[in-house]
């Protein structure tokens, strides 16, 4: 069909909507004859609002000449954009916002096929969400990783540095005149953090799930072979329409499966835990903590980089990136699944081959970096719907643990408490901070690296087990427990935890409990009352506290995703 004729705006008279969209096509230079070839929309998120997306312009010019020397029509056009630093109270609400947008978008004009173009954490995610649900053949690709950072001869990394350094300030170690400097060097050239964060994290995963060209996600936004990848992503997205390859046919659940894979392989962070669910429930696949848990169990961790290693995606693209990860775990990995280049993982990787110059870098499956365990899942009473933590960026000792709660009720709270010095508390206890889940805080904000208490920063204390329904920065570390579920402004238990209750972590035997009888528990959750100072009276994060569901269902709204999935979980 003539995409002039294709999602026609509604006038009620057909003939006529066609007449009025020729008219106004003529203003782009363009007949109707031209729209007789593939439609390729060309979703672009750059903003000056989200510094990581700033530079998308050529990349974006590069994707336009594939489209066109592969006979296509490139269209851009914008949808919301999502930058860490710069939105408030976090990206995170808006999450399923840009994931809509990016759906409705999609779905609602003359497109035959799509290329997203994100970046920063939510982005990625977000896109492909949407692009699931529109399910109209798909290319994400990313704008890359920013370069490394360096001060004092020491490499700096966005945004893992950011806390180091932070915490060091704060513990005395550092002046403000080092900090200003290293401040200069955090976050250097264009693109996104690059740290194997949640946003490389993302990248990667993508790649494993085959919706991006194999090597695309390391590429550094400064490197020229990034606008090479987006021409080509120009010309590959004619040829998926062409094929009508679309989202659902490459996103299954073996798909998601290698996205696991792969987050265990390269340590990468939490919140794809969260986003991963997200993008498989939108297509009917029920993915659950435990299937996380054992497929970290037994995934090598083969990738050295930072927070849980020592490289960043610079050095991680030149030993191969992504794909090298796929051939070196290709026993591993489903790699007869079909991929953007309407080619399996299996044929894509023919020619890859790992240098052992790097070998540092990407380890051998048979001498890993660590037998497995990325990341691992919790339940017990306190988490009775589970809860994760990533042991590698957490302290060894640490890891089974039992000490007293030194309880906050909200981040203000925390706050208002963190640097007393009279605040009860020693390097034993256990940190515990309520009210930030995807409900309470709202939006399940990046809060769960909660800063140490002052005074034992000063003692030298650089860790200590913290507990929380919130999310952590994919670039952060400690010992961290995240996403508990269900969260403390719904009632769960963390709610119901008080100042002086033991609590007993061991991630070995993956258990998470609250030390008071069942019975004390029952009593507290009698007397337990729904916090109504969160509560949003109207717009978009009353839709969001309605609808959303809990970190262990992905944290969509419970209207998005695929009715299959409703019924299967
Ligand atoms: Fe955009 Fe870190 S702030 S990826």
């Amino acid at each position: 069909m003539n995409k002039m004729r294709k999602q026609v705006a509604s006038y009620g008279d057909e003939g006529f909507s066609h007449f009025l969209r020729k008219a106004f096509a003529r203003h782009m230079g363009h007949e109707a004859s031209d729209w007789e070839k593939p439609v390729i929309g060309i979703c672009n998120t750059q903003s000056e609002v989200n510094r990581c997306h700033t530079h998308f312009d050529r990349i974006v010019d590069s994707i336009k000449r594939g489209v066109l020397m592969s006979g296509g029509i490139p269209l851009e056009f914008p949808t919301i954009s999502l930058g860490e630093s710069f939105t408030s109270p976090t990206t995170m609400l808006y999450r399923n916002l840009a994931a809509m947008d990016t759906e409705e978008m999609v779905r609602a004009q003359p497109l035959d096929g799509v290329v997203l173009i994100g970046g920063c954490d939510k982005m990625t995610p977000a896109q492909l969400m949407g692009a699931a649900s529109a399910d109209i053949p798909a290319i994400m690709i990313t704008g890359g990783p920013m370069e490394n950072g360096e001060y004092e001869g020491r490499t700096l990394g966005a945004c893992s540095d950011c806390r180091h350094f932070w915490q060091e300030y704060r513990s005395g170690t550092i002046n403000e005149e080092e900090l200003e400097e290293i401040n200069q060097s955090l976050a250097p050239t264009a693109g996104h953090c690059m740290v194997m964060g949640s946003a490389s994290t993302m990248a990667v995963a993508s790649e494993a799930l085959g919706m991006m060209l194999p090597g695309g996600a390391a590429i550094p936004a400064t490197d020229n072979r990034k606008l090479a990848e987006a021409q080509a992503v120009g010309k590959q997205i004619v040829s998926l329409v062409e094929q009508d390859l679309t989202p659902s046919k490459i996103m299954t659940e073996k798909a998601i499966e290698n996205a696991v894979k792969m987050l265990m392989a390269v340590g990468g962070s939490t919140n794809a835990v969260v986003h991963l669910i997200a993008i498989a429930g939108r297509l009917g696949i029920p993915l659950s903590l435990e299937t996380f848990d054992e497929i970290g169990k037994e995934t090598p961790f083969i990738a050295n980089l930072r927070p849980a290693g020592e490289y960043q995606m610079q050095e991680f693209y030149r030993a191969g990136g992504a794909k090298a990860v796929m051939k070196e775990l290709a026993d591993y990995f489903h790699v007869n699944e079909i991929t953007v280049t309407g080619a399996t993982h299996s044929e894509n990787l023919k020619e890859v081959n790992i240098s052992p110059v790097y070998r540092h870098i990407i380890r051998p499956v048979d001498d890993p970096l660590h037998a497995g365990e990325g990341l691992a899942v919790l339940k017990g009473n306190l988490a009775p719907d589970g809860a994760v933590i990533k042991p590698k960026a957490a302290s060894e000792e640490l890891l089974k643990h039992e000490g007293r709660a030194v309880v906050f009720e909200s981040t203000e709270d925390m706050q208002a408490k963190i640097n007393d010095p009279d605040l009860d508390v020693t390097a034993e206890d256990v940190l515990v901070l309520k009210n930030t889940g995807p409900v309470g805080a709202p939006g399940m904000p990046e809060a769960g690296m909660l800063p140490l208490p002052k005074k034992l920063l000063e003692q030298g204390v650089r860790d200590m087990v913290r507990i929380s329904d919130c999310r952590m920065s994919g670039t952060a570390f400690g010992t961290v427990v995240l996403h508990v579920a269900p969260e403390a402004a719904i009632g769960g238990p963390l709610a119901l935890v008080q100042n002086g209750d033991g609590i007993s972590l061991d991630v070995n035997e993956r258990k998470l409990e609250l030390l008071i009888s069942e019975e004390e528990l029952n009593d507290r959750k009698k007397s337990w009352k729904e916090p109504t100072q969160t509560k949003a009276a109207r717009g978009y994060t009353k839709l969001y506290q309605e609808h959303v569901l809990q970190a262990d269902k992905g944290c969509d709204f419970d209207f998005l995703v695929d009715q299959a999935t409703n019924k299967k979980s």
